[in-house]
């Protein structure tokens, strides 16, 4: 399974934050927003991974992940010259996915708890996955619709009257089909290749799953000034609860095992005395040495 981390757009809802540094690499919290995005597909077990941004952007990507052996992985780079869409990011990537299965999450959508995804991606043989997740607004996202067996029976992009409150998260898992779905694909009114139009066709062709995500699972989006101040109270909420990290990228490949210990330790020497790095060395590195004891 490849990864696609998607971290381009125009961010105009967060200028001016947006107009030296782009939406993904503004703080949630304690890190950068991408890390998010990062650690879930590191800890899904995703170990090649591409990121997609502006051409303007893409070195401070690069500035910040590197090669990504710092997260036992690797890390390619491709521009998207204008966001033309979200199902556009398979064109991009097309060499990079070969005759893989593909995973796509958006830069700034933060998940949190359970192993659903793991699962999933476990799973995942053919067709597509998607997740549907109960929310307040619907009208903002992709909102699947469920027949009384439980069966997705429409999805409908940012719909004026939804016809349920399941929107779908930007995590999608796809064969290698979708490319050729993609490269059929007309622009739609805004002049965007949609990625509900994907999930549209999947869904027609008898081949779309679409897991709910359970209650207690978190699903932010920080694309709104709102929404990414409440992602960072969320995001410290929990930390300073629970005594643990969420998006923390090193931890997540530390307990993939794609990590070793050692390897950590060097890694972690190399971040200045900060907390972030107090963590590392006492809450993950500490521990472990407990455990081997
Ligand atoms: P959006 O939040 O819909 O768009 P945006 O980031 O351009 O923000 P705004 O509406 O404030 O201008 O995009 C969702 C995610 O997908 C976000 O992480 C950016 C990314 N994206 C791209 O990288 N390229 C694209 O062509 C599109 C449409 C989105």
């Amino acid at each position: 399974m490849k990864g696609i981390i998607l971290a381009g757009g125009a961010g105009s809802r967060l200028y001016p934050l947006t107009l030296v540094a782009s939406k993904q690499l503004q703080p949630v919290y304690d890190k950068p927003m991408v890390y998010y995005p990062l650690t879930t597909l590191i800890e899904g077990g995703i170990k090649e991974i591409c990121l997609i941004s502006t051409p303007h952007d893409l070195p401070r990507f690069k500035q910040l992940l590197g090669d990504g052996s710092r997260f036992g992985i690797t890390l390619e780079y491709r521009e998207q010259a204008k966001p033309e869409g979200i199902a556009q990011a398979f064109l991009i990537a097309e060499k990079f996915i070969g005759q893989d299965p593909v995973t796509l999450i958006l830069g700034d959508n933060i998940f949190y708890g359970g192993d659903s995804f793991q699962r999933a991606f476990g799973e995942f043989k053919t067709g597509a996955t998607i997740f549907g997740y109960h929310v307040n607004d619907p009208e903002r996202y992709g909102v699947v619709e469920f027949d009384t067996q439980g069966k997705a029976v429409s999805i409908e992009e940012k719909p004026q009257s939804p016809k349920s409150n399941y929107a779908v998260p930007g995590l999608y898992i796809f064969d290698n089909e979708v490319l050729n779905v993609v490269k059929n694909l007309k622009p739609s009114a805004r002049g965007e290749l949609e990625i509900t139009a994907v999930n549209v066709e999947y869904l027609r062709r008898g081949t779309l799953r679409v897991h709910r995500l359970p209650r207690g699972f978190a699903w932010l989006d920080a694309g709104t000034s709102s929404s990414l101040h409440e992602a960072s109270a969320y995001v410290q909420t929990i930390e300073k609860r629970a005594g643990v990290k969420i998006g923390c990228p090193e931890e997540a490949a530390f307990r993939q095992g794609i990590v070793s210990l050692a390897q950590l330790e060097a890694i972690v020497g190399q971040i200045p005395n900060c907390e972030y790095r107090t963590y590392l060395d006492q809450e993950v590195i500490a521990e472990a040495k407990r455990l081997q004891n």
